[in-house]
């Protein structure tokens, strides 16, 4: 199945390190950041794992709940659990889904076969709380991501929607943002009334 950006994200129910998660009731009114992985008991995941539970106090100033998945059971989640804490000093506390049978993998399209046929690659899922997928990534096995990046593109995402702005290449909080060419100047003194610099009629920067 083909997810795109704008789509509803496919609800599920599973079994999860937290017990059993149906998947828009747990999100609630909460965004979410969905992230799968290729295998417990990995290098790079672990790293991974470990990063998203060291960021936990960030995620949730965002109003953000970070759920794991690997295709492996709740069991071999929990055992792997202790190694994620003790080898980068943390405490992991986020769910984790059990998706041994692959159900969740194929339903968000997590398997992709020049990578593995059996194992999902790193993707990303951040969904609003109207259960909207807003953003995606896809990193291949070999590749950690980036989670500074992971939380500046929520932070992008959540000052468009609040701000009714675009945000431009590489930025992050506090620097100047995009006044969408569709706003005609008179709604823009509105939006923005600590102004703007003009350095086109399509390219208005504007300060928050
Ligand atoms: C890892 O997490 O280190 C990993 C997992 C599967 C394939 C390659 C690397």
């Amino acid at each position: 199945m083909t997810l795109r950006l704008g789509d509803t994200a496919p609800d599920f129910t599973a079994e999860s390190t937290k017990g059993t998660i149906h998947f828009h009731d747990w999100i609630g009114d909460s965004w979410a950041f969905l992230f799968s992985h290729p295998a417990d008991f990995t290098p790079v995941c672990t790293t991974e794992m470990g990063r998203t539970a060291q960021l936990a106090n960030q995620f949730e100033r965002r109003g953000v709940k970070p759920i794991g998945l690997s295709t492996d059971t709740a069991e071999e989640h929990l055992k792997w659990i202790e190694d994620v804490n003790d080898t980068q000093s943390t405490t992991l506390d986020f769910p984790i889904l059990a998706d041994a049978d692959f159900n969740i993998a194929r339903l968000y399209d997590m398997i992709h076969p020049g990578e593995s046929e059996t194992a999902a690659v790193r993707s990303v899922f951040i969904i609003d709380p109207d259960k909207r997928i807003r953003l995606t990534m896809t990193y291949p096995m070999t590749v950690g991501r980036n989670f500074d990046e992971i939380l500046r593109a929520i932070d992008a995402l959540q000052t468009s929607d609040n701000r009714t702005c675009a945000l431009p290449a590489d930025w992050n909080q506090g620097d100047d943002v995009i006044i969408p060419p569709s706003i005609p100047n008179e709604r823009a003194s509105e939006l923005f009334p600590n102004g703007w610099e003009e350095l086109r009629p399509y390219l208005r920067m504007a300060k928050l």
